[in-house]
């Protein structure tokens, strides 16, 4: 039988990445956006950025492995089925372009033929053919789908807000880094009695 803590909360692994990956993008967004401002610092902002980005890439490989090995808890009874279709949305957004977003980094400083430093003499190799009009598209690209996750990710937060403080159904304790106590999961565990497993047929009512 599976205890609360594991009904109710995502995996211990899914937690971990989850926040790990969370501050990862937002210094990865700061920093990018700081880079483009500041030519002051942009040697040292850009050496961060290269290796950051490209360790993001990894993980959402692993994050995304990690989801198919541990089922997801169910929603709670208190999302409707436009919520739960606008999360699931949200979700598949987010890990398309923690994916796509270092693949267009990486494929527009390959096409500009710049040499892509990861750490000292650590180069990556290039991915798309020498091409500068590919580049201009793919840095355009780089800058439009880095502000489409800004926008994703605020809404990500302000629907966790939304339940959090307004809906009070606890959806943050999913995700707590730490583990629930029973007494905790008292609020989920009363909105989501006989809620079907996220993912099946009838887990939207
Ligand atoms: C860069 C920022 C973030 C990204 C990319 C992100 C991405 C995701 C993704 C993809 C999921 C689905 C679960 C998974 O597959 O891991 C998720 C769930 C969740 N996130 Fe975030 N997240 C971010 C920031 C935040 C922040 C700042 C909060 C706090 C308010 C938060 C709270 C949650 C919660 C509570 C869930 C579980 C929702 C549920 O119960 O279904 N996230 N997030
Ligand atoms: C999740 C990963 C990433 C995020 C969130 C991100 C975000 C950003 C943002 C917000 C900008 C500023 C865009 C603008 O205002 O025009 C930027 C610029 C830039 N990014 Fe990324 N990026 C990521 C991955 C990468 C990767 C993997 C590379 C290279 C290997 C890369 C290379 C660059 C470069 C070189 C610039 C500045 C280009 C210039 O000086 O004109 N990025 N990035």
């Amino acid at each position: 039988m599976r205890m609360p803590t594991q009904r109710h909360q995502f995996a211990a692994s899914s937690r971990v990445l989850h926040w790990t990956m969370a501050a990862m993008i937002l210094t990865m967004l700061c920093i990018g956006v700081a880079m483009v401002a500041s030519l002051a610092n942009y040697h040292v902002l850009v050496s961060i950025h290269r290796p950051l980005g490209i360790a993001i890439l990894i993980l959402v490989v692993v994050r995304f492995v990690n989801r198919q090995l541990h089922p997801l808890p169910p929603f709670p009874a208190t999302m409707s089925r436009a919520e739960r279709l606008a999360a699931t949305a949200s979700e598949y957004t987010m890990y398309g372009l923690m994916f796509v977003l270092p693949l267009v980094g990486w494929g527009m400083l390959s096409a500009a033929r710049y040499p892509i430093v990861l750490y000292g003499s650590i180069h990556l190799p290039y991915i798309l053919p020498h091409n500068v009009m590919l580049y201009a598209v793919l840095r355009k690209a780089h800058t439009i789908l880095a502000y489409l996750f800004f926008l994703t990710i605020i809404a990500h937060f302000g629907a966790i807000l939304f339940h959090t403080l307004i809906v009070r159904d606890g959806i943050i304790k999913r995700m707590a880094p730490w583990n629930i106590r029973a007494q905790e999961t008292a609020t989920i565990d009363s909105s989501t009695a006989g809620s079907p497993a996220r993912g099946s047929p009838e887990s939207t009512p």
